[in-house]
């Protein structure tokens, strides 16, 4: 049975979703018994060289949902306006639809699934979160009867790969981001990417599908990684850590945590073996013990790959006249306030060397009660690098310590305060 396929956006992914529907459209009719016919292909440059015949591209976003022949939409073009009202009419035309965009389903993610629920259609967005890698689906079907502990997310392949290159090289950070978007893995404008706002966006659709809690992306604390110095990722991995961004989303005191920083990984750990633009989300359950996500979170192949496997199911269920119910279902659960979340910290002072430094920068942790785990000294006369690793701790005694740090003619410098991954909750 066909299935008539429309494509806003025929760039990285939809140009890749675009050729890749046509060649295999035998090995997927004799795989999965639907035969996926494309359409048409909606861009904005009609004289900009494609991986598909140029007969498919049209510059009219509109006739594409529009067309009786389209039966389901495939938003490949990204950003926030046109695309989330195209998908809004596609939807409520009885289209469903197949998105990769992370943006979008962060910042109006409830009103389009109400919108495809009303419909009766399928809302599908597996590439949204670690591109290729088979997550979303996993995480609101196989786990749907676990009570999940937390998930630590590598969900962003450009800061892994700069982060990975400034520990394996050395080199500082403004020259890996230059080479990252000479690689073409960072955005001309890698704001998103570095300022840790992408895996924002992924950590809210995180925290939907494994708590059923909704934090839009602008309530999720984050840090990104353009204050990280090689000299930390080095000092880390003296003390048996490497420094990854992670999104987190785990079950706090009855209610849900959501946020994005920079985070030292114990060496061991099965997320420090991530390297380069990889993404990978290592999953915590009571019953279900740890499992991990790997692969690549970015790139047409991959992305294309993962999209296909929605317009696969779109369609299937489209002709079986049922539909797949939006992944994420939202309850009533509660967000932590950021500042009641605890966790260890490892801080880098530069200090005087001189008598009695050491008690007073210890006397200040103490009357926030922060208790310190370990220290390192470099003193090298007049002044001296002191590395601290404390114990958990509530984020607002350690960020109340930092600052009477600050304050102290002692300290030079807080060079960095970076947060310690804490054991499972
Ligand atoms: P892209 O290469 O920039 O492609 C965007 C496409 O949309 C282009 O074909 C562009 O036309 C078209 N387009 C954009 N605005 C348009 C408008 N107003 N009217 C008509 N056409 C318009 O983006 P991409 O990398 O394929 O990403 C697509 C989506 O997938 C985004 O939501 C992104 O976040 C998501 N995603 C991407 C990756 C990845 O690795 N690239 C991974 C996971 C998720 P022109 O070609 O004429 O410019
Ligand atoms: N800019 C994103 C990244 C693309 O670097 O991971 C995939 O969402």
């Amino acid at each position: 049975m066909r299935v008539g396929v429309g494509v806003l956006g025929g760039g990285t992914v939809g140009g890749t979703l675009a050729r890749k529907l046509l060649a295999e459209r035998e090995n997927i009719a004799a795989k999965s018994g639907v035969e996926l016919e494309l359409v048409k292909v909606a861009v904005r440059d009609l004289d900009r060289e494609r991986p598909f015949p140029a007969e498919y591209v049209t510059d009219d976003l509109q006739s594409v949902v529009d067309d009786p022949d389209v039966q389901l939409v495939v938003e490949l073009m990204g950003g926030i306006e046109p695309a989330g009202d195209l998908i809004l009419r596609a939807l409520a035309a009885g289209k469903p639809v197949v998105t990769a965009n992370k943006a979008l389903i962060a910042e109006r993610g409830p009103e389009i699934f109400e919108a495809a629920t009303a419909a009766g259609v399928s809302i599908l967005f597996e590439a949204a979160v670690g591109g290729g890698i088979p997550l979303i689906r996993p995480l609101s079907e196989s786990l749907a009867g676990e009570r999940l502990n937390r998930l630590l997310g590598i969900v962003n392949g450009t800061t892994n790969y700069i982060l990975s290159a400034m520990d394996a090289d050395g080199a500082p950070y403004a020259d890996v981001l230059a080479e990252a978007q000479r690689l073409g893995y960072a955005e001309a404008d890698p704001t998103a990417d570095v300022g840790g706002g992408d895996a924002a966006a992924k950590a809210t659709i995180l925290a939907g599908l494994a708590f059923g809690v909704w934090v839009g992306a602008d309530a999720v604390h984050t840090e990104g990684i353009d204050g990280i110095d090689t000299l930390d990722i080095e000092f880390a991995r003296d003390l048996g850590y490497c420094v990854k961004l992670l999104a987190v989303a785990e079950s706090v005191n009855g209610g849900v945590s959501v946020r994005v920083h920079p985070t030292l990984v114990p060496l061991d750990h099965p997320l420090a073996n991530v390297r380069g633009a990889h993404n990978a989300v290592f999953v915590e359950g009571p019953d279900i013990g740890d499992l991990l996500f790997m692969g690549p979170g970015a790139g047409g192949g991959p992305t294309a790959t993962a999209v296909l496997g929605d317009v696969i199911d779109a369609a299937r269920d489209l002709l079986a006249g049922t539909r797949v119910a939006p992944r994420i279902k939202l309850g009533e659960g509660s967000v932590v306030p950021f500042g009641e979340i605890s966790s260890k910290w490892y801080i880098r002072l530069e200090v005087a060397d001189a008598p009695g430094v050491l008690a007073q920068i210890a006397g200040v942790f103490g009357e926030h009660g922060v208790s310190i785990m370990s220290v390192w000294q470099d003193g090298r006369g007049d002044d001296a690098t002191l590395l601290l690793v404390t114990h958990d701790a509530p984020e607002a005694a350690h960020q109340a310590a930092v600052r009477a740090l600050d304050g102290l003619d002692t300290v030079k410098q807080v060079a960095a305060a970076i947060r310690v991954i804490s054991p499972e909750p």
